[in-house]
């Protein structure tokens, strides 16, 4: 019996010299095969329909997604999601999810526990990466930049617009670090009490927002047979002129 399991679409081939995929004792993981061909197809994407600036083009793409102006496209589930990569100064990469919460005119930016290990990355090595992926509407774009921390007054502002149970979890969440069972939910209940019902809850000094300053900005936009259209924005890191704008094979 075969112990390759297809998730969806035509069995792969199988290898040919017997090879096998799991052990006796089960104790390793099934070969899983994902076999699917999506067909990915949205308009054509252009460059006479790009915006020379590209914090300009994303925003125009995330309002689509969130607001499609014709009835038939798709709503994007939380397109505000990303994937962040950040790497130790050795270059060790590591990606997780965050949510996107503000896009200003130098970049994007995203709240979180400044002695995460994320954060710790950042400043080891003040440069990221972040892909979304809007599956409804075959489109992801990937940012490269560089970091810097918000000022406080913008974290402090975000942080009191926070609902008060995120305001208390950002309190009592040592974020990456190892806990026992249930030690974050009694650092919880303890936090609560010490800020009673209604007292305001000020910003944690080690909890923040970072902004990704981009240099590289790509749309991808899905097409049938992976003859996907791609747009690269690229300038000088730190520069503030113009971006060069190239289409990249798919
Ligand atoms: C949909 C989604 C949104 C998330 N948003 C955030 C966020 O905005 N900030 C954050 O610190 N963690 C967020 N997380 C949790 C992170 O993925 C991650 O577990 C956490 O930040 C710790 O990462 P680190 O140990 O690599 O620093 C989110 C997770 C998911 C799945």
């Amino acid at each position: 019996m075969s112990s390759v399991q297809h998730l969806y679409g035509t069995p792969a081939p199988q290898p040919s010299n017997g090879s096998k995929n799991s052990t006796e004792s089960g104790d390793a993981p099934e070969k899983l095969h994902l076999t699917s061909h999506n067909q990915y197809k949205t308009p054509r994407l252009l460059r006479e329909d790009l915006n020379p600036n590209p914090l300009i083009q994303f925003n125009k793409w995330l309002s689509s997604a969130l607001n499609p102006k014709d009835n038939e496209s798709p709503i994007v589930i939380e397109p505000e999601a990303m994937t962040i990569s950040t790497t130790t100064k050795k270059g060790i990469p590591s990606s997780r999810i965050v949510l996107l919460k503000t896009v200003d005119e130098k970049g994007f930016i995203f709240f979180t526990n400044y002695n995460s290990r994320k954060s710790k990355e950042l400043i080891e090595n003040p440069y990221a990466s972040l892909a979304f992926y809007w599956r409804e509407i075959s489109k992801s774009v990937r940012v490269i930049g560089n970091v810097e921390k918000i000022t406080r007054k913008e974290s402090e502002e975000y942080f009191q617009s926070r609902p008060r149970g995120s305001q208390i979890g950002a309190w009592s969440s040592p974020q990456s670090t190892i806990v026992k069972e249930g030690q974050v939910q009694s650092i919880v209940d303890e936090k609560a009490k010490e800020f009673g019902e209604n007292e305001k809850i000020d910003c944690p000094d080690f909890w923040g927002g970072w902004r990704i300053v981009p240099f590289e900005i790509e749309f991808w936009s899905g097409q049938p047979s992976r003859l996907h259209d791609r747009f690269r924005y690229t300038r000088e890191e730190g520069s503030s002129g113009d971006w060069e704008i190239n289409r990249l094979a798919p």
